[in-house]
């Protein structure tokens, strides 16, 4: 998704700078061309030979030794760049970006962009809050700068608070955002990702190989292309996409209550959690003890929340998954009609590369109108955006038949 994107990535000088040496090392991976540039004090705590290894460009550093194939470095790199990512940012780089002071390569080279400048804090907590720095931020946001805030923690300083540079992976995310377009503003994308789990007592649950992954890789992608999305997961190993609001359920019981209840707000919905059709009928107080060679469990179902969702639609589009194991187009079709869906998104989850836990996915993407798209093995962040495209087509489809 960064596939030859020019990063120029400026590194200022605190402790943090040595985590942006894992941010190149994302930049890099996700196919990008990257040029850091280093303030003096950030040479005080990494050596640029770190960043010219990982970035496999020379490092920049002085406004006046940069004068290279007749170019002047600073507007060079300002025109070429597609994004400028600052992390770690100090409040003394942050302030001068504000007053409009251009004194070294890096505030020369922001000054001279028109690319869009991601910036990624980094100081002391009593700094972060500080009134003038608050102002400062203030005033850069309204301008278009865009953010990527610190986080609370142990800081370097001894102080405990806000002011630890935000993850790198997190900042490689935002970086993605502010390079995508924003064809989902607007929107609001209620998203059910994960499995969920039935308990038959304290210690044993009935539940499926479901990952999240499919689910989370949706909610992200809408995000980055400007969707308010509500998260709804099921019990997995996933951090929760950074800006998305993830609620976290564990019974099909409980994930009914919430996405029936998001749903109210949602123009959209994509339902590619695996949820229980049956829990049990009793849930034993205590751990069931070992009776016999068999047990024999009563099981009762579980409200169905796409089909429930598919009586209220109203104008919202509804996407749902199909996990099969035999007739995909044949199940997966019965589906789309029962529930009233615009979209579905069948996958054979016995094919390799496909279906639960793995990072990719085999899918046939089916429409109201009775054509079916094959979208062969790809991964699941890329899957994603096919996703959303063919919803927004449907949306489209939909404002052009209001218009009509
Ligand atoms: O999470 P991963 O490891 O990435 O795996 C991805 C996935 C295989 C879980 C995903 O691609 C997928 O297929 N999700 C749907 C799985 C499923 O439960 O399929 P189903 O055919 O049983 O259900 C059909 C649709 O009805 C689904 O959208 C499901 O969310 C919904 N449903 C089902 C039962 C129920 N009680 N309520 C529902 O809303």
């Amino acid at each position: 998704m960064m596939t030859g994107k020019v990063i120029v990535l400026g590194v200022t000088g605190g402790i943090a700078a040595y985590k942006a040496a894992e941010l190149v090392r994302l930049f890099v991976k996700g196919g990008a061309e990257v040029h850091v540039l280093m303030t003096a004090s950030a040479r005080q705590f990494v050596t640029p030979l770190t960043f010219q290894t990982l970035s496999r460009n020379p490092v920049h550093t002085d406004l006046f030794n940069c004068i290279e194939e007749q170019e002047i470095g600073h507007i060079s790199l300002a025109d070429r760049a597609d994004l400028v990512v600052i992390a770690p940012a100090t409040a003394n780089t942050i302030g001068k970006i504000a007053c409009g002071i251009a004194d070294d390569l890096l505030t020369t080279t922001v000054m001279a962009t028109k690319a869009p400048v991601l910036i990624a804090p980094a100081m002391n907590a009593n700094m972060y809050m500080n009134p003038l720095y608050r102002s400062n931020e203030e005033r850069l946001r309204n301008h278009g700068y865009l953010f990527v805030a610190p986080v609370k923690g142990m800081l370097a300083c001894g102080w405990e608070g806000e002011g630890k540079l935000q993850d790198p992976a997190i900042i490689y995310q935002e970086a993605l955002s502010a390079l995508t377009g924003k064809d989902l503003y607007g929107e609001k994308l209620l998203v059910t990702a994960g499995p969920t789990r039935e308990e038959l007592d304290p210690v044993r649950y009935l539940s499926n190989h479901s990952s999240g992954k499919m689910g989370y890789a949706i909610a992200r992608a809408a995000r980055r292309r400007g969707a308010e999305v509500v998260l709804v997961s099921g019990p997995v190993c996933l951090e929760p996409p950074y800006g998305v609001k993830t609620i976290k359920v564990v019974s099909a019981a409980e994930m009914t209550e919430v996405a029936l209840r998001e749903f109210a707000a949602a123009t959209m919905v994509v339902k590619a959690a695996a949820v229980a059709d049956y829990r049990p009928e009793i849930r034993a107080e205590a751990k069931m003890k070992k009776k016999g060679a068999s047990l024999t469990l009563a099981l009762t179902q579980n409200p169905d929340i796409l089909a429930e969702m598919g009586k209220i639609k109203e104008e919202r589009i509804l996407v749902g998954f199909a996990a099969e194991t035999a007739a995909l187009v044949q199940n997966a079709l019965k589906k789309l009609r029962e529930k009233n869906l615009d979209l579905l998104v069948a996958n054979d989850v016995t094919q390799e590369g496909a279906g639960f836990s793995v990072d990719t996915n085999i899918v046939k993407i089916l429409c109201r109108d009775g054509s079916i798209e094959d979208c062969p093995l790809m991964d699941k962040e890329l899957l994603a955006d096919i996703i959303l495209d063919r919803i927004l087509a449907v949306r489209d489809q939909k404002r052009g038949r209001e218009s009509e």
